[in-house]
């Protein structure tokens, strides 16, 4: 049998194109070596999206990026996290394996605690315990189906690391009931810049969204900040952050002439913009017409994670009853 490579997306906001480079490219690139467990982390997504409305509506779309990225249902397993059960079982039984140490060192949380109390706030402020105890729940969201291998963005390392580390414990406490998985994370997409120079991310506003319609992502794209060097001063283009995201998405040979052209002085910035509009406009914009389709046919997307749901609890059944029967549980199911 296949090994497993499993991912998750939180829908908290429009998938952009950090999260494609990041995850889901090198996520399906690893589809033909591996059975594809890549799922919704809508529970996830509570932590802080509250909004009935907005929480389906990004389960959606994330669930569209996917198949209109070229995931294949009928070969890979796509699922929503909240129809597994199993995992807030075995979230619990993590719990009692994490320390409580590990998490209060976890950054997304220390983040939060180091700007309130540098805002002179209580340092727990606005923190909910599902944000505290999210890495415990992803945790189970991996160890549930034996996986193997974690394509992720660097921002989730150390969740990773995490996982890994209940998961030894658990085997040395009790017998080798877990497969200890390793993070794949590509070192020539470690970091996505956005809009203005800083890690792409919807946090800080500076994403340039998929699927969004022409019109804005042309917007964002015009929005990118640059210095204000005139068209025939030379440039360094690993200074600008037009470039950086061109790079991404042009062959070898025409990033090649572009670094030259930046060099060699005669580059305008307006027009090089203009270019990074269209290479996102040609590779994305079949895809777009399928994404589009998808989110009109909600029908259609739910068929879809109902049946990834169901061959998902093949794979959780069978390890859930063995950390059951590991730790000594032994009601009726
Ligand atoms: N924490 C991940 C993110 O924010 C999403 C996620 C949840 C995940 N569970 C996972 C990723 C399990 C990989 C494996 O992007």
């Amino acid at each position: 049998m296949k090994q497993i490579t499993l991912t998750g997306i939180k829908p908290t906001g429009q998938p952009h194109i950090g999260n494609y480079l990041g995850m889901i490219k090198p996520a399906l690139e690893l589809v033909k070596d591996y059975q594809a467990l890549y799922f919704i982390a809508d529970y996830h997504a509570l932590t802080t999206v509250k909004n009935q409305k907005e929480l389906e509506e990004l389960t959606y779309q994330a669930t569209a990026t996917w198949l209109a990225l070229g995931l294949n249902p009928d070969k890979e397993i796509i699922y929503r996290q909240s129809d597994i059960p199993e995992v807030f079982e075995l979230a619990w039984v993590l719990a009692c394996f994490t320390a409580k140490g590990l998490l209060n060192r976890a950054h997304a949380y220390k983040t939060i605690v180091e700007d309130n109390i540098s805002a002179g706030r209580e340092e727990d402020k606005g923190i909910n315990t599902g944000l505290y105890t999210y890495p415990v729940l992803m945790a189970a969201d991996i160890l549930l189906y034996g996986t193997h291998v974690v394509p992720v963005g660097l921002d989730q390392k150390q969740h990773l690391e995490i996982t890994r580390d209940v998961a030894i414990l658990f085997n040395k406490t009790y017998r080798e009931v877990m497969v200890v998985p390793e993070a794949v994370i590509r070192k020539d997409v470690m970091t996505i810049t956005g809009l203005d120079g800083r890690k792409m991310s919807k946090s800080y506003n500076n994403v340039i969204p998929i699927f969004a319609p022409s019109n804005q992502i042309r917007k964002q794209v015009m929005r990118i900040v640059t210095d204000s060097k005139r068209p025939e001063e030379p440039k360094n283009p690993d200074e600008c952050n037009v470039f950086a995201i061109y790079r991404h998405f042009a062959d070898e040979e025409s990033a090649d002439a572009k670094r030259q052209l930046y060099l060699d002085g005669g580059l305008a910035y307006g027009d090089m913009k203009k270019e990074l509009f269209e290479l996102l406009e040609s590779t994305f914009s079949t895809q777009r017409e399928e994404y589009n389709a998808l989110m009109e046919n909600r029908a259609e997307l739910d068929k879809v994670l109902e049946n990834g749901a169901e061959k998902a609890r093949d794979f959780a059944i069978p390890i859930m009853a063995k950390v059951r029967k590991a730790i000594g549980i032994t009601g009726v199911r």
